[in-house]
């Protein structure tokens, strides 16, 4: 059964939010049943596109793979991340989450920043987009991983972080999803608001876990990140496939005629 925005965000201190990436339609087959939210996360840009960063998605490539996650998910619900852009402005932000929400039909929004997004949230929340705030680390302010600083070490950034975070909740944010920071403002936040908080980087305190599914899956060995626990090591199993497939055919053990058409 198709999970509902209200079932899932209504987990907290109840049970865990579970949350991975997928940025295909095949792989969305495989993840649907055992995950609430499946974001179509930016992160394509370096794990499927080789790019350094996540800034050069634009909302045409998003709107392709949100589609196909969209199009293969039965259980789940479809987040999309709305693609970085250069200069902030609400009305440019609104616009083109229109769009890709329109587009993609996908159940709701991800997207990075902090206070200045309120009233983009308090309109996108009217007219029924659905909208989880990225706080703390946001990659988009980064022209590389390696630049990537943990959010919470600066004095204030408790102070400021717990501010942008009740303003974002009351704009009417579905959940807050925290990037990258330390374990005792992941903590307080979660403590703090009413809305569930999703963390990646972000300690066990948080309302629910989000993790790249290549990362997690040790399909993308570029990024080794403390916080990802490598649940199986794909790279090594696909090598080994392909360096049998490569021997049985170099040998004519495959295709025979098992294989073929007579
Ligand atoms: O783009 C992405 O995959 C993300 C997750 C890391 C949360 O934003």
């Amino acid at each position: 059964m198709k999970r509902q925005i209200k079932s899932v965000f209504n987990k907290k201190n109840k049970k865990k939010i579970i949350c991975l990436t997928s940025y295909s339609y095949n792989f969305t087959k495989i993840i649907d049943d055992f995950v609430d939210v499946i974001l179509v996360g930016d992160s394509m840009g370096m794990v499927l596109y080789g790019m350094d960063n996540t800034r050069e998605i634009n909302d045409e490539i998003m709107i392709r793979h949100a589609s196909a996650v969209k199009k293969a998910s039965k259980k789940s619900l479809v987040f999309f991340d709305l693609p970085y852009s250069k200069k902030f402005s609400e009305e440019n932000i609104i616009k083109r989450t229109i769009k890709i929400f329109n587009q993609t039909k996908c159940d709701g929004v991800k997207i990075e920043g902090n206070l200045e997004l309120a009233d983009v949230i308090k309109y996108l929340k009217k007219i029924n987009i659905p909208v989880m705030a990225h706080v703390g680390l946001q990659p988009q302010k980064f022209s590389s991983s390696s630049k990537f600083k943990i959010y919470g070490r600066k004095e204030g950034d408790l102070k400021n972080i717990l501010n942008d975070c009740i303003a974002l909740e009351k704009a009417g944010a579905i959940s807050l999803l925290l990037e990258g920071m330390l374990t005792k403002i992941a903590k307080q936040i979660t403590i703090t608001s009413k809305i569930p908080t999703i963390g990646i980087g972000a300690s066990e305190y948080c309302d629910g876990q989000i993790l790249v599914s290549e990362d997690m899956l040790g399909m993308f060995t570029e990024y080794h990140p403390k916080f990802v626990k490598k649940y199986a090591s794909l790279s090594s199993n696909i090598q080994n496939a392909i360096k049998r497939y490569s021997e049985e055919v170099n040998s004519h053990k495959f295709p025979n005629k098992k294989f073929r058409y007579d």
